[in-house]
């Protein structure tokens, strides 16, 4: 093993380590070799496009090391071992490799040919696993040197050892003329040594932080967890399932051929997805087909992306007879898979749900937060609605950001704050297609959140009420201006004309009327006359008098001669007029009721809508 051959390197090769240059680089010293078998040096060959990539920067020490690694499975290795430094140490990183190692021409030609393409050198496989290379730029190797002062190459291949030492220090100061760099290479025989490869780095860089060896596990993981035969230990210790942050569960399943099964598995904290998530399925030590969901991607209340949140593993060594022969995947009518499926889609189920719940009551408490008291403010039977909204809301939204979510919510809730129609008919729609008792009640809760509605549309009225008897009384108030409140609150002149409307096309036949009517100096005269319709088509004309105007026969008649010239402009139709004004004159008192000329004080009128609206508020409440 390489381990045996490094202890051999680090006897013979002496290190000064520790001095500091002017840079705050830490220096490592001149070479001091004490020279075994073979030494001649060597040099980089450098590829024109290298100045640009060695700009190449890494975000973490951790992130840097990776790129070791990744060499080494390029290198068809089965194990990897990566001793990192004790704090506040100057022990250097070790990445140790059992990989196909290089040969010194391989270190002169490949190693040191710098960004040269490999894939374009060797092809897109490796030769002993076949394995997808990860390699491209050729300069992955320098990033041993973003952390570290000194890189150590400590190489086997055919029973051969290569060593080679890069210094930062040379590289920043050749800039651009790596070619010069003289590269002391020692060669020697090493029998029965297996090959391998190992990198040493000395000499930490202080500016990066200081390497962590669960950082580096968690990256290794989510990079490598899944790749058979393909072992990383960090300091020791195997990368694994439990290197993914989040929590873990390990179930033994007893099958019924009396064999046993083990599902192990992570839902990883925070939303970010995994790069392969799933239960993997290994036989015999080896990862079957796909990882899979084993169904819950049909599950109507778990998320797709808290399945993206899901790592782990299914070992059932009873499944090798139903392996597929390219270890592709189980064949389909395997009586073991479908028993095992059956054990583990509830395990799943349970602890994503119950994830899914844990997550949710701690969202719903923060969106509450955020929406910032409009569901403190609804009434209480608007909560219960709201409430059932927010997690749809959330199960609909999972994994999207809060504010967005929280934006969602919060126009729901002022439209529900202000429409309590907006609720029923979610019920009514709700109910259709249902038995027709759902349908049933889902009309009753209309009919009592509709006359709720009318209770509370009473009670406001009566409300403003008051502000329209100050307006019309005030002595500075217009007939016009008291057309303009009125014309849109006809509900004044009692339920009858609650449901006319002035429109703007009948406004304008009076416009017509009048413009023609009250021309040449007329003016002062123009009464104010305001044209409505129901839904029946039927016209009613209202007058609006000074408040102080006493209110005559002479009026009335006056009215007639409006009807009698609107029908020019409004054949054989039935128009009504109400003229509303001051008191009634003694003339007046005892007119006949239902002509089509109504005389009307607009005292009467306030009182008359606050009898009726108080009658109507106290028959609403007794239901
Ligand atoms: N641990 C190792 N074992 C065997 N050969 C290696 C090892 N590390 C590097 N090499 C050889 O050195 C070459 C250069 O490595 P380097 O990491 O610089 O580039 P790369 O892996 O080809 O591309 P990238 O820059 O994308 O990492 C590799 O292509 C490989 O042939
Ligand atoms: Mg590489």
């Amino acid at each position: 093993m390489l381990a045996s051959s490094r202890h051999l390197c680090r006897d013979i090769v002496s290190w000064p380590i520790g001095k500091c240059d002017e840079d705050g680089h830490i220096f490592l010293g001149p070479f001091i070799y004490i020279l075994p078998i073979m030494n001649t040096n060597a040099h980089f060959k450098v590829d024109p496009r290298l100045a640009s990539l060695l700009g190449e920067n890494y975000r973490s020490t951790e992130l840097a090391i990776k790129e070791l690694i990744d060499n080494a499975f390029d290198a068809d290795a089965s194990n990897v071992w990566i001793q990192l430094p004790q704090p506040l140490t100057l022990d250097p990183i070790v990445i140790t490799d059992d990989g196909t190692g290089m040969t010194e021409a391989e270190v002169r030609h490949e190693y040191l040919n710098i960004a040269s393409s490999r894939v374009s050198r060797k092809g897109e496989r490796t030769r002993l696993k076949n394995r997808l290379v990860k390699g491209r730029k050729g300069i992955g190797k320098f990033a041993g040197l973003m952390v570290a002062s000194l890189m150590e190459i400590h190489t086997v291949a055919r029973e051969r050892e290569t060593r080679l030492r890069i210094f930062r220090d040379e590289l920043i100061r050749a800039k651009n003329d790596l070619v010069q760099i003289d590269l002391p290479l020692v060669c020697e025989q090493c029998p029965g040594t297996p090959s391998g490869t190992e990198i040493i780095l000395k000499g930490i860089n202080q500016n990066f932080t200081f390497p962590n060896a669960d950082k580096l596990k968690r990256l290794l993981v989510l990079e490598y967890g899944r790749q058979p035969g393909f072992n990383i230990y960090v300091d020791g210790e195997l990368v694994d399932i439990e290197d993914i942050p989040g929590e873990s569960f390990e179930h033994e399943l007893q099958l019924r051929n009396g064999e046993k099964a083990q599902l192990r598995f992570t839902l990883s904290d925070g939303i970010k997805p995994l790069k392969q998530s799933g239960i993997a399925l290994r036989v015999g030590g080896k990862i079957v087909g796909n990882p899979r969901y084993f169904g819950l991607e049909e599950h109507e209340e778990i998320p797709t992306k808290m399945l993206r949140r899901l790592y782990g593993e299914l070992s059932a060594d009873s499944l090798e007879q139903d392996v597929t022969a390219d270890w592709g995947s189980v064949v389909d009518n395997s009586i073991i898979l479908q028993e095992i499926e059956e054990q583990v889609r509830p395990l799943l189920e349970e602890a994503c749900m119950e994830l899914l719940q844990r997550e949710m009551k701690w969202a719903r408490a923060r969106l509450k937060k955020r929406i910032n008291g409009s569901f403190d403010r609804l009434p209480p039977h608007k909560k219960a609605h709201a409430s059932k909204f927010f997690d749809k809301v959330l199960k609909k939204f999972y994994g999207e950001s809060e504010s967005r979510i929280a934006n969602i919510v919060s126009v729901v809730l002022d439209a529900m704050e202000q429409n309590d129609y907006w609720l029923v008919m979610q019920h009514m729609a709700e109910s259709r297609g249902q038995e027709s008792a759902q349908v049933a009640d889902a009309f009753s809760h209309f009919g009592l959140i509709d006359t709720a509605l009318i209770a509370q549309q009473s009670a406001q009225r009566l409300a403003v009420l008051k502000d329209l008897e100050a307006l019309i009384f005030h002595p500075d108030t217009t007939p016009a201006e008291i057309q303009k409140a009125m014309a849109n609150n006809l509900w004044l002149m009692g339920p009858h004309y609650a449901m006319l409307a002035a429109n703007p096309e009948l406004q304008e036949v009076m416009n017509l009327y009048l413009n023609h009517k009250y021309s040449n100096g007329q003016a002062a005269r123009r009464p104010n006359l305001l044209l409505t319709q129901d839904f029946n088509k039927r016209f009613l004309l209202i007058e609006l008098k000074q408040p102080d105007h006493t209110l005559t026969l002479k009026d009335r008649r006056q009215a007639k001669t409006y009807i009698q010239d609107l029908n020019v402009y409004l054949p054989e139709r039935q128009i009504d007029v109400v003229i509303l004004g001051g008191a009634l004159s003694s003339q007046l008192v005892g007119q006949r009721a239902n002509t089509d000329v109504k005389m009307l004080s607009y005292k009467a009128m306030i009182s008359e809508a606050r009898v009726q609206l108080n009658w109507l508020i106290g028959e609403l409440k007794k239901r």
